[in-house]
């Protein structure tokens, strides 16, 4: 990588505390609005880079996996998290208008299986692929962000936590 900023990065992580940093570093620059899909199989670490986030902002209350309630407002905290999980949503439930964006302007937007859902999601967000590696503690984090409002950081998370 070159010193120009760049929209996209791939990084790795060698155990969850790494994770959750990179989701602190995102919290502290998120902007209320802003919206991120978290994408990956079980266990690669969405919700534990959602903590993160969480952490930046000051969330009082406990971050977990929202599988039952669909949405979870975190509103004690600098600024509101909104963190979905739509794994169990069905192809049924997801006919029914999903107001996830609508209301969860005021804050910032984290989603977990975000895949039945893609097209209710503007262009402009934050995709993050996250994925498991041969060793087991070691993560494959890749960022894009299509607001391009993000360089900086990217690449401050990239010297951090660059791909060998
Ligand atoms: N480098 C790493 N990054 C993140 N988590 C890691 C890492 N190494 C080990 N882990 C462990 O992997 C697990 C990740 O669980 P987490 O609930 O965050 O995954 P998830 O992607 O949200 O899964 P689900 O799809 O079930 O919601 C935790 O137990 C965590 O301690
Ligand atoms: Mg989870």
């Amino acid at each position: 990588m070159n010193n120009s900023l760049n929209n996209f990065i791939k990084c790795k992580t060698t155990a969850a505390e790494e994770t959750t940093k990179i989701g602190q570093m995102l919290g502290n620059a998120l902007e209320p609005g802003d919206i991120i899909l978290l994408k990956g199989e079980m266990g690669t670490g969405k919700t534990t880079l959602t903590q993160g986030i969480g952490q930046a902002l000051d969330v009082q209350s406990t971050v977990n996996s929202p599988t039952f309630i669909i949405l979870a407002k975190h509103s004690k905290s600098k600024i509101p998290l909104y963190h979905a999980d739509l794994f169990r949503l069905t192809e049924y439930e997801n006919s029914i208008e999903l107001d996830l964006i609508e209301d969860s302007k005021d804050g910032i937007l984290v989603i977990e299986w975000p895949e039945i859902a893609e097209e209710i999601f503007p262009e402009e967000k934050i995709e993050i692929q996250l994925s498991h590696t041969s060793n087991s503690n070691e993560r494959t984090i890749e960022i894009q962000d299509n607001y391009n409002k993000y360089g900086a950081l990217l690449n401050k998370i990239y010297k951090e936590f660059q791909k060998q």
